[in-house]
């Protein structure tokens, strides 16, 4: 069974220590849990694939301390320097001409590699200990829903792992935003995130491509655009709008109805992400009220989206819509 540590000065020399032995480590971000193995090391990476049940056309995220170590695995373009400032440490992934020395196992053969520059310290001090890019994607078994805790981590992962490092609750929830900088001229939004399309066209000062339904036969393009990813075993359905009070008490007491804000009236079935829908507290709370309601029981879930589909909102709609099954498809 793994061990969750705390990330005081011994433990983080550790789990280091660790890392370069290219042992695996579950650490936090702020987006969500993350399984850290050593980036260059082809045997750290085929035992992050291994541990999460991951198929190998599905590349990994690369994260680095600073950009000194981003040179190490990626080309950096003049881009990269205006989007570091803007939003790193944070929630932005960027897909970058990669180095030769990115064992090809990360990039799924691609010629490109995903980085982010993390903004938890915790994870910002263990790999600037360790002094490597570590490989990181999501802690969880490949296709259900992604750890926001270091309980939710051990649930699933918990035998096949040594490590995991504590760093509480994510304060976002929700997977970074993926921009695909390869082509400089049209940066191009993969998976939507906190960090939103409006704020890099800000940043850049230029057209930013959007997040749009993708069909699945373009994976290996973005192979995140899975149709089903991020889903609960139970049954979930996302509702085309947002529920009435009297479908709300008409449900079969078997069904969950998952509410964004609290309604006027509610039943033992009846659940809620944030007393007034806000979108940052709804985004921190979804993951884990999924995996809630997936172990209580209930025959089936059923959802409503957010209904404004900017910024925060369209992050949380496509991980509803993945949920559900549905991908980027229109219903
Ligand atoms: O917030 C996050 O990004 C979290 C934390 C742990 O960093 N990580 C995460 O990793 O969500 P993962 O592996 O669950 O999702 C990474 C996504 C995958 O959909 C993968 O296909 C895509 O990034 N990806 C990785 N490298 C890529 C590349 N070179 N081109 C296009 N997509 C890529
Ligand atoms: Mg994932």
């Amino acid at each position: 069974m793994a061990v969750t540590l705390d990330d005081s000065p011994a433990n983080i020399e550790r789990l280091a220590q660790a890392l370069l032995e290219d042992r695996l480590v579950a650490v936090p971000t702020e987006t969500v849990y993350g399984l850290a193995g050593r980036a260059l090391s082809p045997t750290a990476c085929a035992r992050i694939f291994e541990a999460k049940d991951r198929p190998a056309h599905d590349p990994l995220i690369v994260h680095v301390s600073d950009l000194a170590m981003l040179d190490r695995v990626a080309e950096r373009q003049p881009e990269v320097e205006t989007l570091a400032k803007a939003f790193w440490p944070g929630p932005l992934t960027l897909i970058l001409k990669r180095r030769p020395t990115v064992p090809s196992l990360v990039t799924s053969g691609l010629d490109t590699v995903a980085v982010r520059i993390s903004a938890h310290p915790a994870l910002q001090r263990l790999i600037a200990k360790a002094d490597c890019p570590l490989a990181v994607p999501s802690a969880n078994p490949f296709g259900y829903i992604s750890p926001t805790t270091s309980e939710h981590v051990a649930a699933q992962l918990g035998d096949r792992i040594e490590f995991i490092l504590e760093g509480g609750s994510c304060t976002i929830g929700l997977e970074s935003t993926i921009l695909d900088l390869v082509n400089g001229s049209q940066p191009r939004i993969l998976r939507p995130g906190a960090v939103t399309e409006e704020q890099i066209r800000a940043a850049l000062n230029r057209p930013v491509s959007g997040f749009s339904p993708v069909p699945s036969d373009r994976m290996i393009v973005a192979p995140g655009l899975l149709d089903r990813h991020y889903s609960p075993t139970t049954p979930l359905k996302l509702r085309s709008g947002a529920f009435t009070a009297e479908e709300i008490m008409g449900l079969p007491v078997d069904v969950a109805a998952l509410c964004i804000r609290k309604p006027g009236d509610s039943r033992t079935n009846t659940f809620w992400l944030s007393e007034d829908g806000d979108p940052s507290e709804v985004g921190r709370k979804l993951f884990s009220m999924l995996r809630k309601l997936d172990a209580a029981g209930f025959a089936s879930i059923e959802v409503e989206p957010m209904t404004n589909d900017e910024n925060l909102g369209r992050a949380i709609n496509d991980r509803l819509r993945r949920a559900a099954g549905r991908g980027n498809q229109e219903d």
